[in-house]
């Protein structure tokens, strides 16, 4: 009997080639995002990586569209988000939401939390009257607050529990997808860890489909299903966790996580460190953009663009020197 293939299921989100520049006041070309692509299969959690400047937070707004981008593809759930007309748009928003990295400055100190929740559920229509109150404060309780809360100003609580009421109006439309840009790196280190159990069992629980911008390694590595290394706007790595964290490929997220620190005391490893800083996104080195920071950097390396290549299922990696770095030991 002839074995009956299915087609792997779509991926919620699909970004191809997405390009994002800016133009600064004398007319130079800021290359913040450059041919970005990836997928986000429904359902997981992906990890966005890199250092500062690398064009996390420029690359999540692009894909929201609260940025319009210079030129590639996002496809959400199937559809080209970046081809609808802003009525259709509309209803995308709804589906895509995202949780903002400042739990201090992304909540109008002026309004009640109520207030805040109900703005957002505003913008699809959702209950009215004594449902919409209903609605609010079971939000309020999803999230870990207390339904009372409803009449209290984002001042009085505290930087994790701001970062709840963000959450909880991220929430408030039913979205299928959220990038939480960078939203618990502002928070001591327990109260990091309570609000990322929320958003895991938020995910769970929910269904919801998750891009978790970060600069801690280890929090992807605890939150996520994959992640993505970027550089200078370009993707160096992406892959399934478990096998980008312990067998990475490319020299920079080598360099990253031989500077994250480890659990095990016992197991000793070598920090790589990297020279100097991210270059400008105006004028980004040629070849490959890492190679200036590069330990493993040759004259190729500034001749070649490196190609994204497949190392394996569903890892992936753009470095010109890969199979050679890749033989040695
Ligand atoms: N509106 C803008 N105009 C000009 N340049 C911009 C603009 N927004 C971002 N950039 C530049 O694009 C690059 C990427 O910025 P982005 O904020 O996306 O980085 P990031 O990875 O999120 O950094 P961080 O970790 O510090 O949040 C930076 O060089 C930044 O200065
Ligand atoms: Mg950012």
């Amino acid at each position: 009997m002839s074995e009956i293939l299915t087609p792997p299921p779509l991926p919620l989100l699909r970004v191809e080639g997405l390009c994002q520049y800016f133009k600064t006041p004398d007319g130079r070309t800021v290359h913040a995002v450059e041919s970005l692509t990836f997928d986000i299969k429904r359902g997981s959690t992906v990890g966005l990586v890199g250092e500062s400047g690398s064009g996390k937070t420029t690359a999540g707004r692009a894909i929201l569209r609260l940025l319009e981008p210079t030129s590639g593809k996002v496809f959400f759930d199937n559809t080209d988000v970046l081809a609808l007309p802003p009525k259709a748009m509309k209803r995308y928003r709804q589906k895509m939401q995202i949780i903002f990295q400042d739990p201090f400055s992304s909540l109008n100190p002026r309004m009640k939390v109520a207030q805040i929740i109900a703005e957002a559920l505003n913008t699809c229509g959702f209950p009215t009257g004594e449902a919409r109150k209903k609605r609010i404060e079971a939000l309020l309780i999803q999230v870990g607050l207390q339904p009372e809360h409803a009449d209290r100003y984002p001042h009085e609580f505290s930087g994790g529990q701001r970062q709840r009421i963000g959450i909880a109006r991220a929430i408030a439309v039913e979205p299928d997808f959220i990038v939480a840009d960078e939203s618990v790196s502002a928070l001591d280190v327990s109260v990091q860890a309570q609000v990322l159990n929320l958003l895991g069992e938020l995910q769970e629980s929910l269904g919801l489909t998750l891009l978790f911008i970060a600069h801690d390694l280890s929090v992807v590595e605890y939150l996520c299903d994959e992640v993505i290394v970027m550089y200078l706007g370009r993707v160096m790595e992406r892959g399934p966790c478990r096998e980008v964290y312990s067998r990475p490929r490319h020299p920079y997220t080598q360099a990253l996580l031989s500077a994250a620190p480890i659990p095990d005391p016992t197991k000793k490893k070598q920090r790589i460190v990297l020279k100097g800083d991210i270059p400008s996104p105006i004028s980004p080195p040629s070849g490959c953009v890492f190679r200036t920071r590069c330990p493993s950097a040759t004259d190729a390396c500034a001749r070649n663009i490196p190609q994204e290549q497949q190392v394996n299922d569903e890892h992936w990696v753009s470095c010109v020197r890969l199979h050679e770095l890749n033989h040695q030991g």
